[in-house]
């Protein structure tokens, strides 16, 4: 599932020599010879992000956790622990009881069966039944588990509260009405999106834009040395003429290896905050927001699980249908979002004394892309 947009409602591009922006979104694209962000024969075209799979040493935490944040339970077994959105979709997140906390890996959705036959053949796997459909298990450059499924049975859609209305000065919609949105646990509609760090950031672009067909929404590179190409990829799903979210998949070249946060859709704005109140209540620790992103546009807030796993509440995502270009812009601090207060050190994990282990160990490693140029671009972007 990525979204819920009806095509027919989306106002035409303009014709050629109208726009000097046409299927641009951004003020800079790519230059001559720059990573075209999209590969001319991939091997397959995902349809969208299925679900995420974690392991949790505690499932009744994860669970209490998970209906805090908006989700709903769709099934529980003593070893398994499966938390759903209100849309229909076969699941958000699978959590299996693992003796420590750990992101294991994302589930895409193939467009069609035959799909799968086509990347078990490319790339050596085996298709297999998996919870009720489909599914082939690859590997990323990363290191990442990817399952790619397909006939999966969604779960049926949940009942859910509808947009508040809201007044416009000279067109008020609520009259004799007050404005009254609860202090209570959101109503996640699905999930959006997926950050992962790598220290094979290019080599793991690469392979979601060959295997999976995923496109680029927009490039970030590090201040100074866009020559040596991006550092941060936005990506979506390749639709064709149908709008995809702007990321389904986002990866940042990092010191480390791992996940960095995952985004579920709510209703609206104040959804995003009167939930946010909500989980402030119950003592849950808070990363950064309300703030709207500049990269996808989304209103946003980040909360952490009680393994400090950041999670995102989010409304009003931009959504691309294939004919867009990536978009070029220097990755900085302040440049994440549009308003809202300055990117946290809770949000770009730069409290946390493991990165400085995790820049050590990287630089000692031998064959992944992080080096002592790309350490000071990160450490100048974080300050900037
Ligand atoms: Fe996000």
């Amino acid at each position: 599932m990525t979204t819920r947009l009806d095509p027919a409602r989306v106002p035409p591009p303009q014709g050629p020599g109208e726009d000097p922006h046409r299927s641009l979104h951004s003020e800079a694209g790519a230059r001559p010879g720059e990573h075209p962000g999209r590969s001319k024969d991939p091997l397959v075209k995902a349809a969208g992000l299925a679900w995420l799979e974690f392991e949790k040493p505690d499932l009744d935490r994860a669970g209490r956790f998970g209906t805090d944040f908006g989700f709903t339970v769709a099934d529980r077994a003593p070893e398994t622990l499966v938390l759903r959105g209100r849309q229909a979709a076969a699941a958000c997140l699978v959590v299996r009881r693992g003796p420590r906390a750990r992101f294991v890996g994302p589930a895409f959705q193939a467009a069609e069966r035959g799909d799968l036959d086509r990347l078990a053949r490319g790339t050596g796997g085996t298709v297999a039944p998996h919870r009720g459909g489909h599914a082939v298990l690859l590997r990323d450059p990363s290191g990442f588990p990817v399952r790619v499924v397909h006939g999966v049975p969604d779960l049926p859609v949940l009942p859910g509260r509808a947009p508040l209305p809201l007044n416009f000065g000279t067109e008020p919609v609520r009259a004799n009405a007050t404005q009254r949105p609860a202090r209570r646990p959101a109503e996640i509609q699905r999930l959006g999106h997926v950050v992962l760090g790598t220290t094979r950031f290019r080599a793991a672009l690469d392979w979601y834009l060959e295997v999976l067909g995923l496109i680029v929404s927009d490039f970030l590179y590090l201040d100074g040395q866009r020559d040596r190409g991006p550092a941060m990829a936005f990506i979506r799903c390749d639709l064709g003429s149908v709008p995809a979210d702007h990321h389904t998949l986002a990866m940042a070249l990092q010191p480390h290896t791992g996940y960095l946060h995952s985004a579920y859709e709510l209703t609206d704005l104040d959804e995003v905050a009167a939930s946010g109140e909500y989980l402030r209540e119950q003592g849950y620790r808070h990363a950064w927001g309300l703030g709207r992103h500049i990269q996808g546009s989304q209103i946003f807030d980040y909360w952490r699980d009680p393994d400090r796993a950041m999670f995102e509440h989010y409304t009003d995502g931009d959504v691309f249908d294939a004919a867009m270009e990536p978009g070029w812009a220097p990755l900085s601090r302040s440049g994440l979002a549009q308003w809202g207060p300055k990117a946290t050190a809770e949000f770009t994990g730069t409290n946390d004394p493991r990165v400085v282990v995790a820049a050590i160990k990287a630089l000692a490693d031998k064959g992944n892309e992080v080096d002592l140029p790309t350490l000071r671009g990160l450490i100048k972007a974080m300050n900037s």
